[in-house]
């Protein structure tokens, strides 16, 4: 990780900088779920997420500013896989920190990990390429992409 960024996790206190980051419009546009959350919807949300043991959401601070996030939900998928997805914030954008950021909190993990991006995403196919993501298919909507394991003997 570069000087100045770091991974922390997420807590009640940075519902307001997710929701603005999951509510603008470049984000609903690359996400499968492109409506508007509502407040009180995402603070439900956002409780579930931080109680869920199988769930580690991220917040990536630069120099103490979030600058975006990355979430890790294990099991979520068939297989024991964990499926990874990030977000930076619209200021934020552009500035390598995407690559940054997931890299930092997929580094070490023991696990194979996805991703689903959709179609014309290529920042966010970089950034999974850049993080030991191989791309392993796609369907009319996104690609998939799959990380292997690390094992002890990688680190
Ligand atoms: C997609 C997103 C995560 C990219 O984050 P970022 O911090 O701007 O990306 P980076 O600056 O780390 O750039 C990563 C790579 O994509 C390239 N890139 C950045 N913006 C790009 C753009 N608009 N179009 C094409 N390539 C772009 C960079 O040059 C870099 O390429 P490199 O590997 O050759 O150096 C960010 O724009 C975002 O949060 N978008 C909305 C939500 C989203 O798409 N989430 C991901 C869903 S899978």
């Amino acid at each position: 990780m570069s000087r100045g960024l770091v991974l922390r996790e997420a807590r009640i206190e940075d519902a307001r900088a997710l929701l603005e980051w999951r509510n603008d419009p470049e984000t609903r546009a690359r996400s499968f779920t492109t409506a508007e959350v509502p407040g009180d919807e995402h603070m439900e949300w956002l409780r579930r997420v931080l109680s869920d043991p199988e769930i580690t959401l991220y917040i990536a601070e630069l120099d103490g500013v979030r600058v975006g996030t990355v979430r890790l939900e294990r099991n979520r998928v068939p297989g024991g896989l964990c499926e990874i997805s990030w977000t930076v914030a619209p200021g934020a954008r552009g500035r390598g920190i995407g690559k940054k950021m997931v890299a930092g909190a997929v580094s070490g993990l023991s696990v194979a990990a996805t991703a689903r991006i959709r179609h014309g995403n290529t920042a966010s196919e970089r950034i999974a390429r850049a993080a030991g993501f191989r791309l392993e298919g796609e369907d009319d909507d996104a690609t998939y992409w799959r990380r292997p394991p690390e094992s002890r003997e990688d680190r």
